[in-house]
């Protein structure tokens, strides 16, 4: 059997060697890093499978080191360990993807259990890794890209009702890949060698999408100069697929419900009616359960559509299919557009992977497809993310304001404020005041007298504000 690899980062030498001997004792192979800067570069050499972490180290902090770790290898399992966490920096750790937060002095026994655990879900979710292939073979054939949970959950779901003729509705936020779905279930159904039609219901005109829907004869209205057919009838034992439909007007809903009712339709103008053998699969970015409150949208219509409802996650819940998208982007631009982008560094990467993609997956193409076609070559730092994005790490900090309940004194607040995220620059630069500076991008010289101004004193295990 393969031998277990765990690193283990501490700046001190004496915990560091005192944990490395009991866990070389129990037969795992240990390797050590003095911090996290130390500790990303020794993983990139050996292939590890637990990390075992103090959290106040110089240079990269245990807590910056998770979350570069998580954007880099995230089946890599994280113990974290401090004897001055409190809840909140516990939550981050947590949050960032620490499997586990042990208080020091802890016991080595009860640090084997928790890495023995971690081991353990590492199996399970590479189980879940091998399952994938052939999932995530049909994915790539229809282009859909994740390997997240929530997307192996969607892949799983699109295989199973695509060969069902039910009427399927596509709920997410604009740029979540509504119409790649779409397209994939009509690929992988049995009608995939006839029509996938789309109609995007916000685009037509309200007057003339009834006749684009359903067809018209000559001279039933002005206009009709030929008789036509429709959409529904190009999709003829296809699909058709209704695009925002949440935009669409109350008669035309009331039309619509009758075809999918009665499986027949009249064109406009006609007097017959026509049958129509179609599946039908609807997508909109609105919320259309608050548009059935609000009267918008007709209840009786938004039940035939939702036979199989799906749920499109936001990107921002699935951070870590964020690398993958870049890379099979970049792929795909640099072929296009014939460049040679070899990818992001680090601080690129994880800046990208903590901003929140209102704009989801049709941004990060975007963005992608602007960053290969100005740089051409070489590889993407944070110097080359437009403004916006790296604005990031600052809405980050604010994200974890509160205003408490009974308020507060506005001033001690912000100084203290200050004062941390001071320590925290110094903290990650290893003291180097002219770098953190930057980071905080202040003059040196200003950081000093701030630093005199309000007697911050910075050392490798102390920080302090007396
Ligand atoms: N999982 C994914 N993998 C690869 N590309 C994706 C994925 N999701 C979306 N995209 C790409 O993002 C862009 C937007 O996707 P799509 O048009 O399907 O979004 P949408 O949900 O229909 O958005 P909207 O509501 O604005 O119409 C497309 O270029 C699509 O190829
Ligand atoms: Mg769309």
């Amino acid at each position: 059997m393969e031998t277990t690899r765990i690193l283990i980062a501490d700046d001190d030498k004496k915990t560091r060697d005192f944990v490395a001997a009991f866990l070389s004792y129990r037969g795992y192979q240990v390797f050590q890093a003095s911090d996290g800067q130390d500790a990303l570069e020794k993983i990139e050499l050996n292939d590890v499978h637990l990390v075992i972490t103090d959290i106040m180290m110089p240079r990269v902090n245990g807590l910056e080191f998770i979350k570069k770790l998580k954007a880099m290898r995230p089946e890599i399992v994280t113990i974290a360990y401090s004897a001055f966490a409190n809840s909140e920096m516990t939550a981050n750790l947590l949050k960032a993807g620490a499997f586990f937060y042990l208080e020091k002095p802890f016991n080595l026994e009860e640090l084997e259990t928790h890495v023995k655990r971690g081991l353990e879900h590492q199996a399970l979710q590479n189980q879940s890794f091998r399952t994938k292939p052939c999932i995530k073979n049909r994915s790539l054939l229809n282009n859909i890209i994740g390997e997240s949970d929530r997307m192996l959950a969607l892949f799983e779901l699109i295989e199973k009702v695509a060969d069902s003729d039910s009427t399927v509705l596509l709920q997410g936020e604009s740029g979540t890949g509504k119409e790649l779905v779409a397209r994939a279930i009509h690929d992988l159904s049995g009608r995939r060698t006839k029509n996938f039609v789309p109609v995007n219901c916000a685009a037509i005109p309200d007057d003339l999408l009834e006749s684009e829907l359903f067809g018209h004869v000559k001279g039933s209205f002005t206009g009709a100069v030929a008789t036509r057919i429709g959409r529904f009838e190009m999709a003829d034992k296809g699909t058709l697929f209704l695009d925002e439909i949440g935009d669409m007007k109350p008669n035309l809903q009331v039309k619509l419900l009758r075809v999918l009712q009665n499986r027949e339709l009249e064109p406009v103008g006609a007097t017959h009616s026509k049958k129509v053998d179609v599946r039908i699969i609807a997508a909109t970015n609105q919320n259309l359960e608050k548009l059935v409150s609000s009267k918008e949208f007709r209840e009786d219509l938004y039940y035939r559509l939702s036979v199989i409802p799906i749920m499109l996650p936001p990107l921002r819940d699935r951070k870590g299919d964020i690398p993958l998208l870049i890379n099979s982007f970049m792929e795909k631009f640099n072929r296009d557009k014939q460049h040679k982008v070899k990818g992001l560094d680090r601080s690129a990467l994880e800046i990208l992977c903590c901003y929140d993609w209102p704009g989801n997956v049709r941004e990060l193409e975007n963005l992608v497809e602007r960053l290969v076609i100005l740089k051409g070559n070489g590889i993407i730092t944070p110097h080359d993310l437009p403004d916006k994005y790296r604005g990031v790490r600052t809405s980050v900090i604010q994200e974890t304001l509160a205003l408490p309940e009974k308020g507060f004194c506005l001033n001690s607040a912000v100084e203290e404020f200050e004062n941390k995220l001071i320590l925290q620059a110094l903290e990650k630069t290893g003291g180097n005041k002219k770098e953190a500076a930057m980071l905080l991008n202040l003059k040196r010289t200003t950081l000093i007298e701030k630093l005199k101004k309000k007697k911050l004193i910075f050392g490798p295990r102390m920080m302090s504000s007396s």
